[in-house]
C-alpha cells in the first residue's frame, strides 16, 4: 500500500522534474543552437557551485484570457532564488525562453518581485538574467500590470542594493525600462537586443529597413547609445564578468566593499610615470598607463569602455579598498568633456556615492567640447549633471591633476572649489582659465593685430602666459592644490590619503531629494 505521504513525495519529484525540464528537450536544443544557455545553466555558472536555493519552483499562472485557462507553464518561464558569489549572498532571477518565450505574466512577475523584495530586506544584490519575448500577450493588461510591479521595485531598490541586468536574448518594448533602471547592464553579443519598438514597427512608422542587431544589438548599445555598460562575447564570459563586478561592490548601501589584499605594496613607486606626460602639450598619451600603474595588481574593471571613450570610468582597488575611478582620456578627442562623457561619468559618480565607494579623479582636460552640435544637444544640462554628481557625493573624493585643467572643465572635474577632499597636481599640471593660445588671442588681440610681426608677438605673449599660468604653482600658492607630487609617488600618496579619509563624515541638511538636472 502507498501511503499518501509517499504519494506526495513522488508527486513532488514529478512536479520538480517537470519544472526543471522547462520547455522540453526540443526548445532547450534550439536555445543551445543559438549559442544561448538555458536559464538554469546560467544560474549554475553565475553562482558558487551548489549554492543555489530555488523559490517558487512549482508556481504557475492562472492562465490567460484566450481560452487556455487549463494550461499552466512549469515555473511560469522564470527561475528565481538565491545563492552565493564567492561566499556572498545574491538574489537572482533567470528568464526561461524555452517556456512560452520567457514572456512575463502575473505569476512570472510575482516570482521576480519576491526575490527583489528579499534582496532589499536582507541587503543583497539582485541579478536579473533577461531572455524574454516581453509582456505575455495572452494575459493582456495583467501582463502590463506585472511589469509595473517590477519597475516599482527597481526604483525602491535603487541606491539600496546593487541591481545588475544581463540581457541574454530579446528585450523589447516597455520591458527595456527595468534593466535601464538597474545600475549595470550587460549585453551578450549576437544573441541579445534591446529596443522600445522593433524593426517591424520602425518599417511601418518611418519606412526604414533595419535589422534587430543594427537597431538594438549589443555593439550599438555598447558604443552608440550607452545603454549597455558591458558588451560580452558569450553567456559564459558574461556571467564570469558579473561575478567579477560583484566582487568590487558592497552588498548594500550600509556596507563598504569587501577588502581584498592583492599583495601589491602600497608604497610601490613607478619611476616611468615621471616621463608619462609628453614634452609637447598637444601630444596625446594613454591615460590607461597611469590607471594600470597605480591600481592594486593592475586590475581595472572599466565601465562603458566603448562609449564616450574620452572619459574613463571603472572600478579598481587601492590598498585593498575598492575605488571608483574617473579619468579624462587625452588619447580620445584630447580628453575633452562633451555631453556623453558628462552623463557617463555623472551616473558612475552617483553609483559610487550611493554605495560608499571612494572616488579618485585623474584630470587632463582641455575644456568642454565647443560647437553647435554640443550646445544644441544640451551640453549645459549634461555638463551640469557631472558637476552636480561630484558636489553631491559625500564619499572620499580625491583628485590628481596630471596635465591640463582648464576653465569650467577644471572646476567640474572634482576640483577643490567644489569641495573635493584632497587634490594633488603633478609638476606637469596646467591650471588656468584658458590655454595659452586662446588666452593670448583674447587679452592681446589689439596688440597682436597692430604688431608689425603678429606671429612673433603672438609667440612672445604665449610664452609669457605659459610661464605665468601654465603650471600648478600658482594654484599651490593659493592652497587650491594640497600638494604638488612626483608622478612616481602617485599610488602611495593616494593610498595614504584614502586611509585617512576612511572615517570621513559629511552632514547635509534634510531634504526629500535634490533635483539633479536630468
Ligand atoms: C506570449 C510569446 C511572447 C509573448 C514569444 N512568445 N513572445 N508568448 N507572449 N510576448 C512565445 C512564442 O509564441 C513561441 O511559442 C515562443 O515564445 C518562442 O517564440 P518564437 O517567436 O518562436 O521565437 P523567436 O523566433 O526566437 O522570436 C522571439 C521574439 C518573438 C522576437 C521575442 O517571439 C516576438 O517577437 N515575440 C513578441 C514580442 C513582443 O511584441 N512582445 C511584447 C513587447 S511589448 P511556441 O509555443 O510557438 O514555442 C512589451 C511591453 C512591456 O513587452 C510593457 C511594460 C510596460
Amino acid at each position: 500500500m502507498v501511503l499518501p505521504l509517499h504519494d506526495n513525495l513522488s508527486r513532488l519529484e514529478e512536479m520538480r522534474r517537470e519544472s526543471i525540464q522547462g520547455g522540453g528537450d526540443d526548445r532547450i536544443a534550439a536555445q543551445h543552437q543559438r549559442g544561448k544557455l538555458t536559464a538554469r545553466e546560467r544560474i549554475d555558472l553565475l553562482l558558487d557551485a551548489g549554492s543555489f536555493e530555488e523559490f517558487d519552483t512549482l508556481k504557475t499562472g492562472r492562465g490567460g484570457s484566450l481560452g487556455e485557462d487549463d494550461h499552466h507553464y512549469p515555473g511560469d518561464g522564470v527561475v528565481t532564488g538565491h545563492g552565493t558569489i564567492d561566499g556572498r549572498e545574491v538574489f537572482v532571477f533567470s528568464q526561461d525562453f524555452t517556456v512560452i518565450g520567457g514572456s512575463l505574466g502575473e505569476a512570472h512577475s510575482q516570482k521576480i518581485s519576491k526575490v527583489m523584495d528579499h534582496a532589499v530586506r536582507v541587503g543583497s544584490p539582485i541579478i536579473g538574467l533577461n531572455d524574454s519575448g516581453g509582456a505575455r500577450i495572452q494575459e493582456g493588461v495583467d501582463a502590463l500590470a506585472a511589469y509595473g510591479e517590477i519597475f516599482h521595485r527597481n526604483v525602491e531598490a535603487s541606491g539600496v542594493v546593487p541591481q545588475i541586468s544581463c540581457i541574454m536574448g530579446p528585450c523589447a518594448g516597455g520591458a527595456v525600462y527595468s534593466p535601464a533602471m538597474t545600475d549595470f547592464t550587460f549585453m551578450v553579443e549576437n544573441s541579445s537586443n534591446m529596443f522600445v519598438t522593433g524593426p517591424n514597427v520602425v518599417k511601418t512608422v518611418i519606412h526604414q529597413d533595419i535589422t534587430a542587431e543594427e537597431l538594438g544589438g549589443a555593439q550599438v548599445h555598447g558604443a552608440v547609445s550607452g545603454v549597455a555598460h558591458f558588451v560580452i562575447p558569450n553567456d559564459i564570459l558574461c556571467l564570469r564578468e558579473v561575478r567579477r563586478l560583484i566582487n568590487f561592490l558592497p552588498s548594500n548601501n550600509r556596507q563598504k566593499s569587501p577588502f581584498l589584499d592583492l599583495r601589491d605594496p602600497p608604497e610601490r613607486t613607478d619611476p616611468a610615470l615621471d616621463y608619462l606626460i609628453p614634452p609637447n602639450p598637444n601630444q596625446t598619451y594613454d591615460m590607461n598607463i597611469l590607471i594600470y600603474s597605480i591600481l592594486d595588481g593592475a586590475e581595472f574593471l572599466e565601465i562603458q569602455a566603448n562609449y564616450a571613450r574620452n572619459i574613463i570610468c571603472g572600478f579598481g582597488r587601492m590598498g585593498g579598498q575598492t575605488i571608483g575611478l574617473v579619468a579624462n582620456q587625452p588619447a580620445v578627442l584630447a580628453g575633452v568633456l562633451d555631453s556623453n562623457a558628462s552623463t557617463k561619468a555623472a551616473r558612475f559618480v552617483r553609483f559610487c556615492d550611493t554605495f560608499n565607494i571612494p572616488l579618485i579623479c585623474l584630470v587632463d582636460v582641455p575644456g568642454f567640447m565647443p560647437g553647435p552640435e554640443q550646445e544644441h544637444g544640451g551640453i549645459i544640462r549634461h555638463g551640469a549633471k557631472l558637476l552636480y554628481a561630484f558636489i553631491e557625493a559625500t564619499v572620499p573624493r580625491i583628485t590628481v591633476i596630471v596635465r591640463k585643467a582648464y576653465g569650467g572643465a577644471y572646476l567640474v572635474m572634482n576640483s577643490k572649489h567644489i569641495h573635493c577632499d584632497i587634490n594633488y597636481a603633478w609638476p606637469t599640471a596646467e591650471i588656468a582659465v584658458l590655454g595659452p593660445r586662446g588666452a593670448v588671442e583674447v587679452i592681446y588681440r589689439k596688440e597682436i593685430k597692430e604688431s608689425k610681426n603678429p606671429d612673433a608677438t603672438m609667440a612672445e605673449k604665449m610664452e609669457h602666459y605659459r610661464k605665468a599660468f601654465v603650471n600648478p604653482f600658482l594654484a599651490a600658492k593659493r592652497g587650491y592644490i594640497d600638494d604638488v607630487i612626483f608622478p612616481r609617488d602617485t599610488r602611495h600618496r593616494l593610498i595614504r590619503t584614502l586611509q585617512f579619509l576612511e572615517s570621513k563624515k559629511t552632514h547635509r541638511p534634510d531634504r526629500k531629494h535634490g533635483n539633479i538636472p536630468l
